[in-house]
């Protein structure tokens, strides 16, 4: 086989990414409250956790990020934290923190925690000493302004900033006659980074960690830490709404690069990683300031556009219908755009706030959901940028039941969206039904639901009562028991997805993105080149529930398949070129066809 060209654009050719651990990692997110209960009260824990750790190496993950385990009044799942350096007592210790630490080490696995610093839980006894009175030396720790008043004299909220989750962003405390600003819940205050004492306060909780041996931290909303001065009006973007989405003026402000720069410094003394999770960022500009690796900011973001794409402008409650076209553009927006400036990208379809990719972006028949939840794990775990994996994607679980209730629900954000949709629409039941039909689609109950181990009463994740139901409809059939033990699995997928990327770095990791058959609407098909040009890899997806008939495949496609063969796929045999150069495709088959150079060859 000959040299296979490293670029179609010659010598303009970016430089290959500088390699580096976090890169060729993938990362395998784990939702503690309900992962795996090692002590039957129903809610998981960290030992727990700890029973499960070869299971995480046999898939072949690198990382564990551990959503928030700290002591916590659970109002948002945690991420209203009281105390940075407890453990939330259900959940253990910090001491089985330490010996989670020392499995996953010793597994040559790394422990990423969560750091929730853009808010406390007001139950932090900084929160309550702030609100104790206007001259306490933590005051000035949280974001405190007085009212406004109308013509008739009512009180106001100081600005018209909406809550992410629902109402004003602003309470009014009785004791001190003040608001202070909550971007989230009225239960978790925002915390103010322009007191440098913040500042250091933060540092430190970081440093506490990373002596234990963490090895880095996902940065929850942390563009959201710096706020426009004079908290101004955000401009209105939905009329007839008293309140609006302040973004403009709380995602990435004026100082968030200062403040993420002092984060790094704390990093760097410990060569740990940080992912930020950044929302409402949509310019490259924006994200290569944080994430460009000259700029020592963030190693990668969670940029939000795919998991946006079928949110309606009236929030996350509303309808959007979204297009293979759209998805094709956003990736390939981001693909080229990191690999071209230096930056990196985090890869990603579920996580706690998302619902099942398998069930949100690949409608499908029932007996096509296996098909369907492989094919999305070709797509994403095979682009360009460190792969994330949320507890249960690996087995393909899908969304909650579509008959079960509202009542089923328990998360504050789907109960405070649906409670206040649910007054608009006082007595339309069409506008109801429209609602229900996107919490199901949409909600974040759908991740949060227990894990699925096997098939006995409740899918194995306790031996008690669950803290939510579990998925009772599904785990019989879709566990990772059953899964263990069939070579055809989602399970056994992805171990070998994972297998494929790591073992063929060079194309997978630091090989540059190039889409085809743009202009498909049923195929997402792109390939990954190895910049020194010994290796290419062609990648195609059907999208559809439908077979497809594909007349006319790119050049780069017959070439690849008439001088390689395909390495993974999700039939039995695989598609192949047809006498006339066409192809069949089955339901969502996936193919990924690689070529090598072999180095060796004539030596
Ligand atoms: C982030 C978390 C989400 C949480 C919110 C407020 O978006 O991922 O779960 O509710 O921040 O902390």
């Amino acid at each position: 086989m000959s040299t296979i060209p490293a670029t179609t654009s010659g010598s303009s050719r970016p430089q290959a990414p500088e390699k580096a651990w976090w890169k060729e990692a993938s990362v395998y997110q784990i939702y503690p409250a309900s992962f795996n209960d090692s002590d039957g009260d129903g809610l998981g824990d960290i030992p727990g956790i700890i029973q499960k750790v070869d299971y995480l190496g046999a898939l072949g993950v690198d990382v564990v990020w551990l959503c928030p385990v700290y002591e916590s009044p659970q109002i948002d799942m945690g991420y209203d934290v009281s105390d940075y350096r407890s453990i939330h007592a259900p959940y253990g210790t910090v001491e089985d923190v330490d010996r989670l630490i020392a499995a996953l080490h010793e597994r040559r696995m790394r422990l990423v925690m969560d750091l929730v610093v853009n808010h406390t839980s007001d139950q932090h006894v900084w929160f309550r000493e702030s609100r104790s009175s206007l001259s306490n030396p933590k005051r000035d720790w949280y974001i405190w302004k007085k009212p406004r008043w109308d013509a008739a004299g009512n009180r106001l909220p100081p600005n018209n900033w909406a809550s992410v989750f629902g109402g004003s962003a602003w309470s009014w405390d009785e004791t001190t006659g003040e608001y202070y600003l909550h971007l989230f819940c009225k239960e978790q205050p925002d915390l103010n980074w322009e007191n440098p004492d913040v500042v250091q306060a933060v540092h430190d909780i970081m440093t506490f960690w990373l002596d234990k041996g963490v090895d880095g931290f996902r940065m929850d909303v942390i563009n959201f830490i710096s706020k426009s001065p004079g908290l101004p009006d955000a401009p209105l973007k939905l009329p007839g709404q008293e309140f609006q989405p302040g973004d403009l003026h709380y995602a990435n402000g004026p100082r968030l690069h200062e403040f993420l720069r002092g984060l790094r410094e704390v990093l760097d003394r410990y060569d740990a990683f940080a992912i930020g999770e950044m929302p409402c960022v949509k310019e490259e500009q924006d994200v290569l300031m944080a994430v460009a690796a000259d700029r020592k900011e963030l190693n990668m973001i969670f940029q939000f556009d795919i998991v946006s794409i079928d949110i309606g402008s009236g929030g996350k409650f509303t309808s959007k219908t979204w297009s293979l076209a759209k998805m094709k553009a956003i990736v390939n927006k981001w693909q080229t755009c990191m690999y071209d400036n230096n930056g990196w990208n985090a890869l990603f379809l579920e996580n706690h706030d998302q619902s099942r990719s398998v069930s949100r972006f690949t409608p499908h028949r029932p007996e096509n959901r296996t098909a369907a939840a492989k094919m999305l794990a070709t797509f994403l775990a095979l682009q360009s940028g460190t792969v994330f994996v949320y507890q249960g994607q690996e087995l393909g679980m899908a969304n909650l039941p579509r008959e079960w209730p509202i009542d089923e629900y328990k998360d504050v954000e789907t109960l405070n969206l649906y409670r206040l949709a649910m007054q608009q629409h006082r007595g339309d039941s069409e506008a109801v039904e429209q609602l229900m039909d996107q919490v199901r689609l949409k909600a974040r109950d759908h991740s949060r639901s227990p894990m699925q181990w096997n098939a006995q009463q409740h899918g194995g994740f306790t031996t008690g009562t669950p803290w939510v139901r579990a998925n009772d409809a599904d785990y019989m059939h879709c566990n990772a028991e059953q899964q263990l033990r069939d070579p055809t699995s989602v399970l056994a997928y992805w171990r070998q997805l994972l297998r494929l990327r790591k073992q063929n770095v060079d194309v997978f990791v630091y090989g540059r993105f190039e889409l085809l058959a743009a202009a498909d609407p049923s195929l997402f098909c792109y390939r990954r080149i190895d910049p020194s040009g010994y290796g290419v890899a062609t990648l195609v997806l059907n999208f559809t529930d439908c077979e497809y008939e594909w007349q006319v495949p790119p050049a780069e496609v017959v070439e690849a398949l008439t001088a390689a063969r395909c390495v993974l796929g999700n039939y039995e045999p695989p598609a192949e070129l047809n006498g006339d150069g066409s192809m069949r495709l089955k339901p969502f088959e996936a193919l990924v066809i690689l070529e090598l150079e072999d180095l060796y060859e004539g030596a």
